[in-house]
């Protein structure tokens, strides 16, 4: 476990080395909840950033831009306004970055939503919350690869459900069969865990997170439960205005999300399998480097299932045995087949 305190005294530590100064971060879904948290904590401690904030309304955004803008008046934040459920405005957004960026060191995404609805496809043919959990943030991952390699401490977070990844039906990834909110979360979560584990064995120079951030008061659950079904829809009323304002008592804070948010952005604990230099994260005295979640001859792949509180999850039961079946290779294909037929059809 990584307590707080810590946390913070590693994003002072952030602050006050040499590494804040100049970085170049994209957050996506940051306009609100922990990814909100996150960029508000990297406006705060990191010098002279430039930001893209992806969103889908930047007169939405505003006030959360000018507070930003206030919290770090070297910085330069730029709001790019687009639907990033679909694979073909993803494509035109890392265009835009790779055109005015030369490297990338930190990517952090959080989009998406929660709900009990069938299944809603986007005029490209993916489950809108589908794509949002998975293809959407690996589509990113993906393009800026090129600029990520140029960084010194490249690094990429989901904020998902690492450490949860359950059996998945490898011939539906998509979920286009017998689609359940429950399936589709599960398919998402244990593709980003694969997806990573693959992607780190090209590209072991990037530290890839899978954070699952326990139950964060950022509203998600309040609306998951307003799309309950059918008969589900009472229970779930009474739960959402009886039980939930007490689990949100007892829920971590935006703000808190967002300090462990910076400290997996920024912290040594998360190196990559092969840093490039010397410097891989702000080092803390008490936190050592957490456990990859593959780890060979003492060696980390660096790729990090985490729990809400930053410690490594325990071995899943199903990876293990998808490692040995070569599972991770069949979803990133299939995640790279499933990109082309959404973009055939946007086309
Ligand atoms: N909060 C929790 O307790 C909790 C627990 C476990 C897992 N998680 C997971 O952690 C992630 C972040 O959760 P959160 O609570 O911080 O999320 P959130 O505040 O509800 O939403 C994050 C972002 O998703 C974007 N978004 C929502 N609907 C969208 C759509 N249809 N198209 C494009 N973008 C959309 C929004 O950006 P725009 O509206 O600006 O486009 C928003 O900034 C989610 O994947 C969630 O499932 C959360």
């Amino acid at each position: 476990m990584v307590r707080i305190n810590d946390v913070r005294k590693s994003n002072l530590a952030f602050k006050l080395s040499g590494h804040a100064e100049g970085l170049v971060a994209v957050f996506v879904g940051a306009t609100s909840g922990i990814g909100m948290g996150t960029l508000k904590q990297f406006a705060k401690y990191a010098k002279a950033p430039k930001v893209y904030i992806l969103g889908r309304s930047k007169k939405a955004a505003a006030p959360l831009l000018d507070e930003i803008k206030v919290s770090n008046p070297e910085g330069t934040f730029e709001f790019i306004e687009s639907e990033v459920s679909l694979m073909r405005n993803v494509d035109l957004v890392c265009d835009q970055i790779k055109a005015n960026e030369k490297k990338v060191d930190i990517v952090f995404m959080s989009p998406g939503y929660l709900s009990f609805d069938s299944r809603v496809e986007s005029v490209e043919g993916m489950d809108i919350p589908h794509a949002l959990r998975y293809y959407t943030r690996l589509r990113f991952i993906y393009n800026l690869i090129p600029l990520l390699l140029e960084s010194p401490n490249p690094r990429v977070v989901s904020i998902l459900a690492g450490g949860q990844e359950s059996a998945i039906d490898i011939n539906d990834l998509e979920v286009r069969n017998n689609f359940t909110f429950f399936k589709a979360a599960a398919n998402g979560t244990t593709q980003t865990t694969l997806a990573f584990e693959e992607l780190a064995k090209s590209y072991p120079s990037i530290s890839f997170i899978h954070k699952y951030p326990g139950f964060v008061n950022t509203g998600v659950i309040a609306r998951l439960l307003a799309t309950a079904p059918g008969l589900f829809y009472y229970p779930a009323q009474l739960a959402r205005w009886v039980v939930l304002p007490f689990i949100n008592l007892i829920s971590t804070s935006v703000d808190e999300a967002g300090e462990r948010g910076l400290f997996l952005a920024t912290s040594a604990r998360f190196p990559p399998a092969k840093p490039k230099t010397e410097f891989a994260g702000v080092e803390v005295q008490g936190v050592p480097v957490a456990a990859s979640s593959v780890v060979k001859d003492g060696k980390g792949n660096g790729v990090y299932r985490l729990n809400a509180d930053d410690e490594s999850a325990a071995e899943s039961p199903v990876l293990p045995g998808y490692r040995l079946d070569d599972v991770g290779k069949t979803v990133w294909e299939e995640t790279q087949a499933a990109w082309d037929r959404a973009l055939e059809r946007s086309a």
